[in-house]
């Protein structure tokens, strides 16, 4: 008996999720809150967790929290089902709907990572000179590969720029497609598509609390018309986000000022960190509506600088390889400190090397 004879096609070829294993003291690598959860914060959820039911399931509807971001969208409930974690929620869409996926390239990993694992097919789109939006080859290709799911993470990760409103609502109406936005870096971008969700029912809208201090939880939440979110519902684990989540996500939510304060500073950080990115020779970076910055070195290069900056304790993400990525690092935000660093890190490496 072979193992490999049972593995479906599709899984075979794909690697597990992993994270380089290295050590290091400044963490610049997965565009998380740099920021602990401010004390008014934390002394309510500790508050809360005393009295947690943990002996029962969790709530199946999370109506709790569903009624958080209700207020915080200004959506009714029924327009709101929550994920662990928006990766989650991107494959409840693709088990409920559509054959092919459509994705600008490059763009978030999980869009094509989860198609395979979902079965269904895939297509890439690859994005234009400074990762300018194919809204005629993304529309084209969903007409000719339907029914089509079509992803768009605007602002997009790894390149950090949002795209044009019009051509996300040309994509919307002419593609025939399920359209999927996902705002993952809207509190960074202050840019919603929640208005045209009356309008356009294909349209679906992914947000996540990663991304605001609330990694660890794993939550994530999909906006959409009730008749999307009922067919969600159906393939969606019952149990899927534990009781400690809910609790904190609520909690947070309904009291979202001290979040927004660190929101506003790491955006305020992005604009000094962009700055200080432009004086370096060797170095290009990319405008970014993110809490991270995309840049690019061909001399000393993304390798020789990724493993120079882990000599200095800072980990950020090597994104080289062939193609619109070659050369390029992706860096978080952090504190003003660890950003300090990092960029005094960045003028060693390049003073250092044979380039300047
Ligand atoms: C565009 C985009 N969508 C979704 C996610 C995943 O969010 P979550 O942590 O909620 O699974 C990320 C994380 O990097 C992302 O960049």
């Amino acid at each position: 008996m072979e193992i490999n004879d049972f593995i479906r096609k599709g899984i075979r070829d794909l690697k597990p999720y992993q994270v380089p294993g290295v050590s290091y003291s400044i963490k610049l690598d997965a565009h998380e809150n740099p920021y602990p959860l401010p004390d008014r914060l934390r002394a309510k959820v500790e508050k809360v967790m005393a009295n947690l039911p943990l002996n029962r399931y969790p709530d199946p509807g999370a109506v709790k929290l569903r009624q958080a971001i209700a207020d915080y969208t200004g959506l009714d409930t029924d327009w709101i089902t929550v994920g662990n974690g928006s990766d989650e929620l991107i494959q409840s869409i693709m088990l409920a709907f559509g054959e092919n996926v459509v994705y600008p390239e490059p763009t978030f990993d999980m869009y094509p990572i989860l198609a395979k694992v979902t079965g269904l097919s895939l297509k890439g789109i690859p994005l234009g000179d400074n990762f300018c939006l194919d809204d005629e080859a993304i529309i084209q290709a969903a007409k000719e590969n339907q029914p089509s799911l079509i992803f768009i993470s605007s602002p997009n990760n790894p390149t950090g720029n949002s795209f044009p409103r019009e051509k996300i609502e040309r994509i919307i109406v002419e593609s025939g497609a399920l359209v999927i936005c996902d705002e993952a870096y809207y509190e960074f971008s202050g840019e919603s598509f929640i208005p045209w969700l009356a309008q356009y029912e294909n349209l679906i809208i992914l947000r996540t609390l990663s991304k605001l201090g609330l990694a660890g939880l794993r939550v994530g939440y999909m906006l959409a018309s009730p008749s999307i979110i009922r067919e969600i519902n159906k393939v969606k684990l019952p149990y899927n986000l534990n009781t400690v989540s809910q609790e904190i996500a609520a909690l947070v939510l309904t009291d979202f000022e001290p979040i927004s304060s660190q929101i506003k500073e790491i955006v305020a950080q992005r604009e000094e960190v962009s700055q200080c990115l432009k004086a370096l020779p060797g170095i290009d970076s990319f405008p970014s509506r993110t809490n991270f910055i995309l840049m690019r070195s061909n001399l000393p290069g993304a390798d020789y600088i990724w493993s120079e900056l882990v000599k200095a304790g800072i980990l950020i993400k090597n994104l080289n390889r062939e193609g619109a990525l070659k050369d390029c690092l992706r860096v978080s935000i952090g504190t003003h400190e660890e950003n300090a660093a990092i960029i005094s890190a960045l003028n060693r490496i390049v003073f250092d090397s044979e380039i300047v």
